[in-house]
């Protein structure tokens, strides 16, 4: 496509928190740079077109130089025609008390209405990314449904994961957060993922080694990640939405621009069987990306510690996996 031809970019739950953020940015060219024009497509629930109305307003009133066209509704049919990228945002948000694995039913429905609509109208170049939540088995369910797509072409979000764990780890060590490197996340984004310190450098250096603190990395650094999410929605109020749209762009950004040269990132794609993930269930590897496709870096030493934790946040996608099969979400 010649880059002045504008990309069309679907993002779901347009008027929600995170699409107040997520919307602003891309227009502003931060996923595909200063220089390539962007078309929106909005996609929201009917009852929720009033209130985008006033979103795509303000869009309009920041005079986005980048921005080509903006265009909402209510049908996925429409809003995917000819789409290059989708930003599944759109979703119940988990609140107080309530557990991931409770909303697995209540978005079964809308992810598999989604990925069928993006297998019938999205360009042939789609790429997918699922910020909802449950995010993994929310991807697996539109994958599924959507049998013309390559199974590639389909992610779920854990850089938010990836980037509160880097935040951590350069807070502890007392560096920069550009010092810290090599950072993965594994597994699913709940409470099961694990941020994978053994494998991370700190200015060249093993992060493990540097820190050097077995308590804080198993009973603070661990549960601090994995529970982020949930304390922000305790001190807030209101699921994490700023941080989730910068995430979404970089992820988005990363998967089709290239991860910058000698590091890697978290993305939850459908596993090859790598590092003994059953193949096509949606899990966080580290991944490289180049030319819009991405590799799982492969060869990194598992120890016996990060083995059990990513085996238990794998076993949880297989349970999730299982839960929407006996629902009739997935073939
Ligand atoms: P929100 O409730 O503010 O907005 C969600 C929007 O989605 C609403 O406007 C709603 O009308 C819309 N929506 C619901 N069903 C839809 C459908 N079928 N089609 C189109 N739009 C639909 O929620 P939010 O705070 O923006 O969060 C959105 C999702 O992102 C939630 O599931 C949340 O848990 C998840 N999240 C994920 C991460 C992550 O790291 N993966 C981080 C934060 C939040
Ligand atoms: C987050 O990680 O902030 C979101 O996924 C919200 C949640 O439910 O934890």
């Amino acid at each position: 496509m010649p880059a002045s031809t504008p990309v069309k970019i679907a993002v779901t739950g347009a008027a929600g928190q995170i699409g107040y953020s997520l919307l602003f940015r891309i227009a502003s060219g931060a996923i595909f740079g200063p220089d390539r024009p962007v078309e929106l497509r909005l996609l929201e629930i009917t009852p929720a077109l009033k209130a985008l109305e006033g979103v795509v307003m303000e869009l309009e009133d920041c005079a986005f130089d980048l921005l080509s066209d903006v265009q909402t509704g209510d049908d996925p049919a429409k809003i995917f025609d000819g789409v290059n990228l989708a930003l599944l945002v759109g979703a119940r948000p988990r609140s107080k008390g309530m557990e991931r694995g409770d909303l697995l039913e209540a978005n079964g429905a809308i992810f598999s209405a989604q990925g069928k609509a993006l297998n019938d109208h999205a360009a042939d170049d789609v790429r997918v990314l699922i910020t909802g939540n449950p995010a993994n088995t929310n991807a697996l369910i539109a994958r599924h449904n959507a049998p013309d797509i390559p199974a590639e072409r389909f992610n779920a979000l854990t850089r938010l994961d990836h980037n509160r764990a880097k935040a951590q780890v350069a807070a502890k060590a007392g560096v920069a957060v550009s010092d810290v490197s090599h950072l993965t996340i594994w597994g699913n984004h709940s409470a099961t993922q694990y941020p994978d310190l053994y494998n991370t450098l700190i200015a060249g250096q093993n992060a493990a080694k540097v820190i050097n603190d077995q308590e804080w990395l198993e009973n603070d650094f661990l549960p601090t990640v994995q529970k982020r999410g949930a304390a922000i929605i305790e001190a807030r109020g209101a699921s994490s939405a700023a941080s989730a749209a910068n995430a979404t762009v970089e992820h988005a950004r990363d998967w089709l621009l290239g991860t910058p040269s000698g590091d890697w990132v978290s993305q939850a794609v459908p596993s090859d069987g790598s590092y003994g993930v059953p193949e096509g269930l949606i899990s966080s590897f580290p991944v490289t990306t180049s030319g819009g496709e991405y590799t799982i870096v492969p060869g990194l030493e598992i120890n016996e510690f990060s083995r059990a934790k990513i085996d238990a946040s794998v076993a949880e996608l297989a349970e999730e996996r299982d839960a929407v099969k006996a629902l009739g979400l997935i073939g």
